[in-house]
């Protein structure tokens, strides 16, 4: 089954989260897996009748002193199932590196929550022809010493399409997914599902969905406003029916 996750970053005031709410739950889909990652603050609020819910981040430490963070464990009890984890903007701005991400991946593990892991190069990593090998470090270092990688999912995001409204051509997506499938079925035997970012929304959906290798997609933008969702869905489920 196709992802779909929603990632609202640092968006909504109570209100426009509300509201938000009432709409998401309308929205119906059988044929994808829908995972919903609100702020923290209001992960309780979702119902997720219709979807799951997913975090944007976790603590790296089990419990205890770290003011203003959030275990595994508190995360798992509330019924979050799915936590997006080293997103470029956390890499990048709050410096977080390979070896949080891979302390966080096992903290996860422990508590059954599925870790999404985003990889993705910079536009000068793309000039250099360093993608591949900036990601397989990334998904490397992350793996690092996790026993069971079965369950984590990948998300490929270039950083340089991430809030831009640029997207990289179907051959280059589809190839840097070939890649990133192929490294982890030589390097660690198995078959993870790989999902694209990057400035997904309703207009692009189409042209994405023709890309024979992404197993789904996680949506920043777009996937504050419920139309632009609804449709991307509905785009999702007309190809799964073809
Ligand atoms: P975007 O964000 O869809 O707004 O480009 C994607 C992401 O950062 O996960």
């Amino acid at each position: 089954m196709k992802m779909l996750v929603l990632n609202h970053k640092m968006n909504f005031t109570y209100d426009e989260v509300n509201d938000y709410i009432k709409k998401i739950n309308d929205i119906k889909t059988n044929k994808l897996n829908l995972v919903v990652c609100p702020s923290y603050i209001y992960l309780t609020f979702f119902k997720y009748n219709n979807y799951s819910l997913g975090s944007q981040n976790v603590g790296m430490i089990e419990k205890g002193s770290l003011t203003g963070e959030i275990s595994a464990m508190q995360l798992k009890k509330v019924g979050v199932r799915y936590c997006i984890i080293g997103h470029s903007e956390r890499r990048m701005t709050l410096k977080e590196t390979n070896e949080m991400i891979n302390k966080k991946i096992s903290l996860l593990q422990y508590n059954n929550i599925i870790p999404i892991l985003c990889v993705g190069e910079t536009l000068e990593e793309k000039r250099a022809n360093l993608t591949i090998e900036v990601i397989k470090e990334e998904i490397d270092k992350a793996f690092m010493d996790i026993s069971n990688i079965d369950n984590i999912i990948i998300a490929y995001e270039p950083i340089w399409s991430i809030g831009t409204g640029v997207i990289p051509s179907s051959v280059e997506i589809f190839n840097v997914i070939k890649e990133i499938k192929e490294h982890i079925n030589v390097k660690y035997s198995t078959k993870l599902k790989v999902l694209y970012g990057g400035s997904v929304n309703s207009e692009n959906i189409n042209y994405l969905e023709e890309i024979k290798n992404i197993d789904g997609y996680l949506v920043g933008g777009a996937s504050l406003d419920t139309k632009s969702v609804s449709h991307i869905i509905n785009v999702m489920e007309e190809k799964y029916d073809s």
